[in-house]
């Protein structure tokens, strides 16, 4: 029978842009409000990429600060995953642009696309090709640079998002901080809740599709709040479940920061306090893949995880897809 390697996080790092854009920029922009915003989603500011940048200039930053923080060469990967929504091409992969940025020379390459449960799919991934033995050294990034599709005359999306980058080192289990569990699921028939209706094979761009404004993200935001409420709440639920844990044992949950009323309900119908929640979605606002990937690192770096705290990041997204992983810090 196979053997499965226990797997463990032994670096991470995060990038995100230097550029704000804050409320009071967006009330310029369109009809809204930083009353408005604030009070229907949390987010005061963002942070968003300069002309020139990309999706994979975001994500080689976090790498480096990952390989660094686990003290690990770019030559030494055996893999990178990193998921997005934003790549810089339809193909080939953004891995492989950071691939060669970073010079892993002997690495094999992929993305995952999961939307903003893009960070999870591919930490579970990893996680899988670790504890199966076939890889040592992976490297795990999510990073979006979402703000490059967002529609700055549409009010009800263009004040959501920012772009931003993180990044985890996986290696088998010796000490340190392990990966207990991981779960996916998706539902194909929520497929049109988020998305964006041209550019790919079934709507290739055309003059037509850019004067509709159809290369920029489109969304049925109080379908997806619904959703990511309850999805929210059952996933960490039944993670604990499956993990033998009870919800008192948890230290920290990392949701998809994606608007502090779906984390405030989620955390009232699981009855766990809000300082167990953490939130940074007033600083960087959604940024899809990256902000649970950013969150925990800002955890990490800001001394939030302490030795063996069991460390929930819980995901839901565009497709509809959803996913939970659980640490042992
Ligand atoms: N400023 C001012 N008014 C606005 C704005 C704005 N930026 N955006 C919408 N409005 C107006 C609408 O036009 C509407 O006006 P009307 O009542 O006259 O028609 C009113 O505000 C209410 O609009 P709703 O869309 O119902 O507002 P809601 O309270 O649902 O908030 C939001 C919208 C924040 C998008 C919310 O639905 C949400 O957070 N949804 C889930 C998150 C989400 O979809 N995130 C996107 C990424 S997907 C992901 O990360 C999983």
């Amino acid at each position: 029978m196979l053997q499965l390697h226990k797997v463990s996080i032994i670096g991470s790092g995060s990038y995100v842009p230097e550029k704000v854009l804050a409320n009071a920029d967006l009330e310029k922009m369109v009809d809204t409000s930083d009353e408005w915003i604030t009070t229907r989603t949390g987010i005061k500011e963002r942070r968003i990429v300069e002309n020139g940048v990309c999706t994979s200039d975001l994500a080689t930053k976090a790498a480096l600060k990952a390989l660094a923080s686990a003290k690990i060469t770019p030559e030494q990967l055996d893999l990178i995953i990193l998921g997005t929504a934003t790549p810089d091409n339809i193909f080939p992969s953004t891995a492989c642009q950071v691939h060669q940025k970073i010079s892993a020379s002997n690495a094999a390459a992929f993305d995952i696309s999961a939307a903003c449960c893009s960070f999870v799919y591919s930490l579970t991934v990893g996680y899988k090709m670790v504890s199966s033995g076939a890889y040592k050294n992976v490297l795990v990034i999510a990073a979006d640079a979402l703000t490059k599709l967002t529609d700055y005359t549409d009010r009800a999306t263009c004040v959501l998002f920012g772009d931003g980058a993180g990044a985890v080192l996986l290696q088998p289990h010796e000490q340190g901080h392990e990966l207990l569990y991981s779960y996916l699921g998706a539902d194909g028939t929520g497929y049109e809740f988020m998305v964006l209706p041209a550019g790919g094979s079934q709507m290739p761009a055309s003059h037509e599709t850019v004067d509709q404004r159809l290369h920029y993200i489109k969304l049925r935001g109080r379908e997806v709040f619904k959703f990511a409420v309850l999805k929210m709440a059952g996933l960490v639920n039944d993670a604990a479940k499956e993990c033998n844990l009870s919800l008192d044992d948890i230290a920290l949950i990392i949701p998809h920061q994606v608007n502090l009323r779906i984390l405030e309900a989620a955390a009232e119908r699981l009855n766990i306090p809000m300082d167990k929640i953490f939130v940074n979605i007033h600083k960087y606002g959604n940024t899809s893949s990256a902000s649970i990937a950013i969150a925990f690192d800002e955890a990490k770096q800001s001394g939030r995880l302490k030795k063996d705290d069991i460390v929930v990041l819980v995901a839901f997204g565009g497709g509809l897809t959803w996913g939970v992983s659980v640490i042992r810090w």
